[in-house]
């Protein structure tokens, strides 16, 4: 089955066709990053205003890459939320005028269960995905804990009390002046640093929680900014070196460590980084060095012994890691399979808590 993907959840537009959920025949993006440079962040308007200039020719551009005429497509999926209302209608408005005229079944797609599904592509046959598993989505504007027993089968076990882990990263980035997105910029100048130069605090709220909180991480990474600046009059690149990597580091081994102590908890026989933030290198490195070393942290910062050896995975190329469409039609597929009903209702678009739980 060969699904037409489109996805305009945020600042990218983009069209992937994608073959049984795994075969990425073409995944398309037209990164919106340099006009949001400028403004440091994204204004929904300016985005939404580039998608509406972008979406056709991302469209063909994804069609003519997978070699797929329209006879070749058997159904078109697309990002219904969450996301920015502005951006997501132009998606939706050119997926749904598509599926009608050209005859094909429209199905949406939950953006997390997007970010999910981009673990399966380019799945070697050889090396399948084995159920329960737990997958940790870390992204810019999503940050969960779920568990997968089967496909498109999702128990929420925790999640963000206040900001994600890749908006902590971007708003970090701009206390020290680095670029935008600022996650990549982190980690860039995290690998001169010292990530022991300052011990900022590990939020695990209380005992037996699952959820994430970083405004703690963040506040101290301000106090600490604000005391240098006070002092000095600016912020050398050392500092911001030192900064970046033990902001990383803290937030790296909260995610890690709760990630396994969930696992342990649930005998799962994976761990799935998915989402933005997914494809920093010392998140997967922390998580693969637990996983090995055989521990993880708890609340108090004790070593516990992990009793299971999950096998660890995050998507096999970085650009599956950030937005695009090909993880919206691999969703899409897996959910269309298991129970077979497109999209019906319009208007359950307007539903704000449009969830996948
Ligand atoms: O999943 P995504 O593309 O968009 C959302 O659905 O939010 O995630 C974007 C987030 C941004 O906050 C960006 O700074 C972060 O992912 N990110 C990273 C890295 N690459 C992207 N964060 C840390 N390290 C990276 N290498
Ligand atoms: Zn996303």
């Amino acid at each position: 089955m060969r699904i037409l993907g489109i996805e305009t959840s945020c600042d990218e537009t983009a069209a992937a066709v994608v073959e049984n959920g795994t075969i990425v025949l073409s995944n398309v993006i037209a990164s919106q990053i340099p006009l949001h440079q400028k403004t440091g962040g994204v204004v929904p308007e300016v985005a939404a205003r580039e998608h509406v200039l972008k979406i056709i020719p991302v469209i063909d551009r994804a069609l003519k890459e997978a070699k797929c005429g329209w006879d070749n497509i058997d159904a078109i999926a697309v990002t219904q939320g969450p996301g920015l209302l502005s951006s997501l209608i132009i998606g939706m408005t050119a997926a749904s005028t598509l599926a009608l005229y050209k005859n094909k079944p429209l199905i949406p797609v939950n953006h997390i269960a997007g970010h999910i599904y981009a673990n399966w592509l380019d799945e070697d046959p050889k090396d399948p995905i084995h159920f329960p598993l737990l997958v940790m989505t870390v992204s810019g504007g999503h940050n969960e804990l779920v568990l997968m027993k089967s496909h498109a089968d999702y128990k929420l076990l925790g999640e963000t009390l206040d900001d994600a882990a890749g908006e902590a990263f971007d708003k970090v980035a701009r206390m020290l002046n680095l670029g935008y997105p600022g996650g990549p910029e982190i980690a860039r100048v995290a690998e001169k640093g010292n990530a022991g130069a300052f011990n900022f605090p590990r939020v695990h709220m209380a005992k037996d929680s699952f959820d994430f909180s970083f405004s703690g991480l963040k506040t101290a990474v301000l106090n600490v900014v604000k005391t240098e600046f006070a002092n000095k009059k600016r912020l050398s690149k050392k500092f911001i070196a030192d900064c970046a990597a033990s902001f990383q580091e803290a937030a790296c081994e909260v995610l890690a460590d709760k990630l396994l102590k969930a696992a342990a908890l649930h005998k799962v026989k994976e761990v799935h980084l998915a989402g933005g933030v997914s494809a920093n290198r010392r998140l997967r490195e922390i998580t693969a060095e637990r996983i090995e070393g055989g521990f993880y942290r708890d609340h108090k910062g004790k070593q516990i012994k992990l009793t299971i050896s999950p096998k660890l995975r995050f998507a096999k190329k970085l650009v599956f890691c950030t937005d695009n469409a090909a993880m919206i039609a691999a969703a899409a597929y897996f959910h269309f399979k298991k129970s077979r009903a497109p999209f019906k209702n319009l208007h359950a678009l307007a539903d704000p808590s449009l969830r996948m739980y």
